[in-house]
């Protein structure tokens, strides 16, 4: 018996801000952003959007033609909470109606959480066959107007029914684990926007990902000839290249450019329009894999590299199933990506500054209406957060 993904689902918010938008403000060339980071737009929440309504969305999606009654858990990865005690995913399961005979709670650890939900649901399963599990990432990346992270911020949410009928794909229940206590990014309570030590995030991802590949590999005996594609936590799809480009010299893989560059391309697709989504950004790129690749991947082995700043790397590894393209919503994602609305500078600025301008006093505040797809942050009462159902 095997655990995997039975159904998979992103969404991200209705309005996206152009990189060229943003270098025009910072002086920068374009190209720095669309060829050096490798990111073209970002998604940009609308002031009645958050984590809630964006993993709402992915959910519902994801649900679709899943039986739900066998949900018992219901996971939610996030590091852009909305309140210190209550979990996020308790507002979502109440809009989507999920059954009330269900554990619901959050995790942390940066842009790790997700996978750190993985890796407890899958034996989980394997102990319990008869359950399915939920696990939802959603984020929003926010680094300050005008700050080095800027071009690397976005948002969105990825929903994924993990059973014991795998339709789509199966995970080997090995990893290799990395944690390592260092401050390349951190957001402290007080603060909205994360704090990052840009160039050193990079070395610390690319150490994670030296340490845990090691470990994997001590572990299982698989050589990089075993995999067939890659898909790396992606802040920005340029990370892919370097992290790829180091695990290919460290395997002593003998790939050209274009081989190596092959293993990943497919991944990066949704990412370079949508922007980091933090929790969820390792299965937005295994979803845009699955969605994009031309190839029939059943049958082969992906290796996945998860990395949370802070710091905690994993390298885990699954195989895609017979059949799974009728299981994926490709036609569904592509027409959430292309059917965003494009926001002027000044208008972003204003979509972004809302947060700093919500009453902490208890006061009553209704969020103006914008596009925040089935379900909206109505506004605020008492210090309560307030979510409706979009008919
Ligand atoms: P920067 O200093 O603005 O950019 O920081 P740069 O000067 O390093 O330039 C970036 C690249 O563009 C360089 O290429 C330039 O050569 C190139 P590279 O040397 O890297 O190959 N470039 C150009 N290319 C073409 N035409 C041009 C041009 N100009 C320059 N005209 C940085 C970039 C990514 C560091 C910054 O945006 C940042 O700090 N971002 C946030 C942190 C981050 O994403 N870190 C990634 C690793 S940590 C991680 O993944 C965890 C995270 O997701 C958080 C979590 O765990 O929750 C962030």
């Amino acid at each position: 018996m095997q655990a995997g993904i039975e159904s998979i689902s992103i969404y991200t918010s209705q309005y996206y801000l152009d990189l060229k938008a943003l270098a025009n403000q910072s002086g920068e060339d374009p190209n720095k952003y669309y060829i050096g980071i490798g990111q073209q737009r970002m998604s940009v929440p609308p002031p009645d959007e958050d984590v809630v309504t964006l993993a709402a969305n992915a959910t519902a999606q994801a649900l679709q033609g899943i039986d739900t009654t066998a949900l018992d858990t219901f996971l939610f990865a996030t590091e852009t909470g909305i309140d210190q005690s209550k979990a996020a995913g308790i507002y979502v399961h109440e809009l989507v109606r999920l059954p009330k005979n269900m554990r619901v709670f959050e995790l942390k650890q940066a842009c790790y959480s997700g996978a750190g939900g993985l890796s407890m649901a899958v034996p989980y399963l394997l102990h319990h066959p008869d359950r399915k599990v939920l696990i939802v990432a959603a984020d929003v990346a926010r680094y300050g107007i005008g700050s080095i992270g800027e071009p690397t911020q976005g948002a969105g949410a990825v929903a994924m029914v993990l059973s014991t009928n795998p339709t789509i794909m199966t995970f080997d229940l090995e990893s290799g684990l990395y944690t390592n206590d260092v401050m390349d990014f951190w957001r402290p309570n007080y603060a909205d926007e994360a704090l990052v030590d840009g160039k050193y995030s990079i070395k610390m991802y690319i150490t994670a990902l030296r340490e845990a590949w090691q470990q994997y590999t001590g572990i299982t005996g698989r050589p990089f000839g075993d995999f067939h594609r890659f898909v790396y936590h992606l802040p920005f799809t340029k990370m892919a290249d370097k992290a790829h480009q180091f695990l290919v010299r460290h395997a002593n893989a003998e790939l050209n450019q274009e081989e190596w560059q092959r293993q990943i391309d497919d991944a990066a697709i949704y990412q370079r329009f949508i922007g980091n989504t933090y929790a969820g950004s390792v299965f937005v790129a295994l979803t845009s894999l699955l969605d994009n690749s031309q190839e029939d991947l059943a049958g082969k082995r992906i290796g996945l590299f998860s990395y949370g700043s802070g710091s905690v790397g994993e390298f885990f590894s699954g195989i895609v199933q017979q059949g799974y393209k009728a299981y994926l919503k490709k036609a569904l994602h592509h027409e959430i990506i292309a059917g965003r609305a494009e926001l002027d500078y000044e208008t972003y600025r204003e979509f972004y500054t809302f947060k700093s301008r919500l009453p902490t006093d208890g006061a009553v505040m209704q969020t103006p209406k914008y596009n925040a797809g089935r379900y909206r942050f109505a506004g605020l009462a008492d210090h309560k957060r307030l979510y409706e159902v979009v008919v």
